[in-house]
Order: structure tokens, then sequence, then C-alpha cells
């Protein structure tokens, strides 16, 4: 009879100790991407909307509590919010970069206050350093929605290193991927706490040191699912091989239209910051209808005739249609159902919450957000990226141009 292995006898079956850590890779995605950044921590998580979620809840954020954000975003920059149970404060954005105002937050701080939640809208960061100097004057965390913003920079630091926290999401955006996002932070604490807001107890177990701490392990932490598929972690590793040189690319067809667009009256390319590494998740123009005398509906569905593909993005007339198929409007965030209702629950929740005051989000009280969503109109991504090289900007300009040339007959 042989002796047990765990005696010290022979094993049974002996594994190859030299497999890959994971996927095939030989160092996990989280690793990979934490040094990408620069940020002591990174915790991969099943989408954006899942890292905002576990971001909010490693902030401590409850009932009652208030978030600053921007009604100049997508969905998720809110709805984690109420996922939260708390109360989204809605700021304004600056005219320039469309990003959240540092002004109207220091208008809007109470003393429910518990995150300012700024969102690197198209892949141009917002102003985190000085929003990063407003939070920690006001003892609140820095969440920063860097969904659509994965490679950007500011005075050369990269985003996902200044916010106290940093989310990513990798769906159709510059770190791209079949599913899947991520959470960066420099605090252990916020680390493990996020993790406990949706990963499995197995991984708690590695992740959560703090004593405190380790007793919601079991549980699977507060208990969501915010698991990410490894399938998708793989292939986001192998495209954050490639991903800045395709962004430099990006930076590039942007840079020409940018020079191009600016010679036509009428059209405002995108400003950046100087400091900034604008990543063009979106490349983003403004409309003035007045000049052209054609609505910009028009003028965008012109555009996508002659194949040059442009969306109106905060407005949703691209992704939101009536049952017979025609476009809606539905304006920025503010405007819609749910922050009009403050009902979310039929029983008034999230908003009538007796541990906080019950907001009112008017119609017209973000005048900036409101201008520049009915103004907007962009390229996408895929768009401006390889194999869409210069030639095809120049594509591009023909077509604007030949709308340009027969707007009269678009006036009719
Ligand atoms: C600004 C912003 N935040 C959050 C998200 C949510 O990411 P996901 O779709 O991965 O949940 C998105 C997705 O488009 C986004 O654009």
């Amino acid at each position: 009879m042989s002796k047990l292995a765990l005696l010290g006898g022979q094993k049974t079956i002996v594994r190859d100790a030299n497999s890959p850590k994971k996927g095939g890779n030989p160092e996990s995605f989280e690793d990979a991407f934490a040094r990408y950044v620069d940020a002591k921590y990174a915790l991969p998580v099943s989408s954006g909307q899942t890292a905002l979620n576990a971001a909010l809840a490693a902030a401590g954020v409850g009932p009652g509590d208030e978030v600053i954000v921007v009604s100049f975003t997508w969905l998720a920059s809110v709805s984690c919010v109420l996922h939260n149970n708390a109360i989204p404060i809605f700021v304004d954005i600056d005219d320039e970069t469309f990003t959240m105002d540092p002004k109207d937050v220091k208008r809007k701080i109470t003393e429910r206050t518990k995150v300012i939640l700024p969102v690197d809208i198209y892949g141009h960061p917002a102003p985190v350093v000085e929003l990063k100097q407003i939070a920690e004057k006001n003892n609140l965390v820095l969440v920063e929605d860097a969904a659509q913003a994965t490679g950007a920079q500011i005075n050369g630091e990269m985003v996902g290193s200044v916010a106290h926290i940093t989310t990513f999401s990798f769906a159709g955006k510059p770190l791209s991927s079949s599913s899947g996002g991520v959470l960066t932070t420099n605090s252990q604490e916020f680390y493990e706490r996020a993790a406990l807001a949706g990963q499995h107890p197995s991984m708690l177990s590695q992740i959560v040191t703090t004593p405190e701490l380790r007793k919601y392990v079991a549980t699977g932490g507060y208990g969501d699912n915010h698991r990410p598929d490894g399938h998708a972690l793989t292939l986001a590793y192998e495209n954050l091989k490639t991903m800045d040189e395709n962004t430099d690319a990006r930076i590039e067809n942007a840079n020409f239209l940018t020079s191009e667009l600016s010679k036509i009256p009428g059209i405002t390319p995108p400003y950046v910051k100087p400091e900034v590494r604008h990543v063009y998740h979106m490349y983003t123009c403004l409309y003035d209808e007045n000049h052209f005398g054609v609505p910009r509906d028009k003028f965008v569905a012109a555009l996508n005739a002659e194949g040059v593909t442009t969306w109106t993005y905060i407005d949703g007339a691209n992704y939101v249609f009536e049952s017979d198929g025609t476009p809606c409007h539905v304006g920025p965030l503010h405007h819609r159902t749910i922050y009009q209702e403050l009902d979310l629950y039929g029983k008034g929740c999230p908003f009538q919450c007796p541990h906080g005051m019950t907001p009112k989000y008017e119609i017209g009280s973000l005048p900036v957000t409101e201008q520049v969503t009915k103004q907007e109109f962009n390229f996408l991504q895929h768009d401006l990226t390889s194999p869409n090289d210069l030639d095809m900007m120049k594509r591009y300009m023909e077509a604007i141009h030949k709308v340009i040339d027969n707007i009269n007959e678009l006036r009719k």
C-alpha cells in the first residue's frame, strides 16, 4: 500500500506546476491593468455598471446620502446611485469639455453629500485634480466614471490613479472586450469594500485581510454578483497590449478632423484641454442649427446617408425609438421619467427617503447640459479607429462638404 500524499507520499495526480496563472496569460488581468494605470489595486467586475455600484458601496453610500453627478452621461453613472438607495444631485457641465463643472459642485455640497462622481464623457477626463481637492476639503470620496476613458491622462498621470476610486467598462470602449469592467484605487480599504459588494467568497478570502471586514467574507459580502467573465478578461488582457497604439492612431485621425472642421462655420469640433490625453471614445461636435437653418437631426441623417456614421448620444435619438421606429429625444438624464416621477419603487424610494431630502429635478435647471444636448453630434470610436485612416477621414470631410454644399436642399 503506497503512502498518503498528505503524509509525505507520492501524489496520485501530478499537474504541471508551470501552467500559466490565468486564461493562458503570464500574469493576471488585474495585475496588468493596475500596472497600466499606475494604481495599487485593480478589481475586475462584470461591467462598468457593477464597477460603479461597487465603488459607491465601497464609499459607504446608502439611504439618504447624496451623490453629486452629471446629467450629461450614460444611464449607469446615475443609476448606480439609485442602486445604493441614495439620491443623485445633478450639477452642470462646462461648455468646452462637457465634463463636471467644479463651480457648480461647490454650490451643491450639503451635509448629506458623500461622493462626487464625475464622468470622463467621450474619453476627455473630467477635472479630477480640482475635484479631488474639493472632495478632500469636504471629507468626500471622489469616484471617477472612466468607462469611456481607458488610457486617458491628466498632466501625464493615468486616469485610474488620480481619483479615490475609478471605474472602467469594456463594452465597446477604448479598452474593449466582450463584456466586463474594472475598478481601480490606491486604497486597500476601498479595494476590500468594493470586493465585498459583489465577489465570490473564494475571491473575498484572498482579497479581504482587514480583520473587521473578514466577518463578511462568508456571506459573499453584501451579496451582489459582480463576478467578471474569465474569457472577457482574457480578451481585455490581449487588447490592453495594442490599445495605446490604436488610441494614438485614433487621436491622429481626430486631430485631422479637428483641423478641417474648425474651418467650417456652424460646426464646433471637440475642445481638448492642453494637459489631457483625450482618447476619443466619441468625437463630439456642436452643430449650430441657426447657422445652417436645418435641424440637427436632418443634418445627421444626411451625413449617415452619405455613409458617415454619426449620432446624437445624450439625447438618445440613436437608441430609443417609438414603436413605429421613430427616434425619441429623451434629453439629459434629469429629464427622464424616473427623475421626474421621483418614485422608483412605487413607494417614493429612494427619492423620498426619511433619512434625506427629496430632490426636485427641474427641466431647465442645468443650462449648459440642456444646450449641449440639443447641439451635439458624434462620430463613434470605431469609425475613427484602424483600419480607418487619414484617407478615410478625408472621405468623411468630402461627405460633410457635400452635405453643406447642398444644405439648401435640406431646408426645403
Ligand atoms: C459613462 C459610462 N458609465 C458607465 C457605463 C456602463 O458600462 P457597462 O455598459 O459596461 O455597464 C457606460 C457604458 O456605456 C458609460 O458610457
